[in-house]
């Protein structure tokens, strides 16, 4: 599929899964935990400096939002998870989009793949770790993108990438793409992979 990144929008900022835009599209998700750097990764990958916000506040927007590209795809922007001073009523929020999102009949054939971010200096959180299961047990493909490579030397860069790869939460051969939108590291090879899957 021949994109035009140059056309893309930000189409629908959902805060409940009716607001979710009905139609064929493929969909690509980004799934991660809150300050992993999705937003600024969106950014990248669409050359862009501010289409999708890049927050001060981790975490403080609970909503699906969907990123029209050249009217052919999705990107889809997931709430971030696993901030620690989130107050109950923002995990029931959180909770219920995601699950409508992925569970729902909606996107039933139009997820195409999602694109877990994971903080390569952090490593996979026990969030992490139940959100990969989750999309193992659902069968649904990911990529990983093991964010802020910036901040490593390339011993531990190495080090790291490799138990990700050997991490027991992750798919035995996942994609796993170093990435740093300081850097603009990664960014090729995040789209080739993202291709495969649209
Ligand atoms: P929420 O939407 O709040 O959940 O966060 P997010 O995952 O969208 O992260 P965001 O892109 O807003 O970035 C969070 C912080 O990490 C910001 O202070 C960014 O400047 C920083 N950051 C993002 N990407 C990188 C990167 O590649 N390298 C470094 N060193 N910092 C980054
Ligand atoms: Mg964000």
């Amino acid at each position: 599929m021949k994109l035009n990144l140059q056309n893309a929008q930000l189409e629908m900022t959902a805060g409940n899964a009716k607001q979710f835009p009905v139609n064929g599209l493929p969909q690509v998700a980004f799934s991660g935990r809150s300050n992993v750097g999705k937003s600024s990764l969106v950014n990248t990958l669409l050359s862009r400096k501010k289409l999708a916000r890049v927050s001060s506040v981790p975490g403080k927007t609970i909503t699906v939002n969907f990123y029209r590209i050249d009217g052919k795809m999705y990107i889809v922007d997931l709430p971030g998870y696993g901030f620690a001073k989130r107050p109950p009523e923002d995990v029931a929020k959180w909770s219920a989009l995601t699950d409508g999102y992925f569970t729902s009949e909606y996107s039933e054939g139009r997820l195409c793949a999602v694109v877990q971010l994971i903080d390569l200096k952090v490593g996979v959180t026990d969030d992490d770790a139940m959100m990969l299961e989750y999309m193992a047990d659902a069968g649904i493909p990911y990529i990983i993108a093991a964010t802020k490579c910036d901040k490593l030397n390339k011993t531990d860069m190495t080090r790291n990438l490799q138990a990700l790869a050997e991490h027991p939460s992750v798919i035995e051969d996942t994609p796993i793409v170093p990435f740093s939108s300081l850097k603009g590291i990664g960014r090729e090879e995040l789209w080739n992979e993202i291709h495969k899957f649209i």
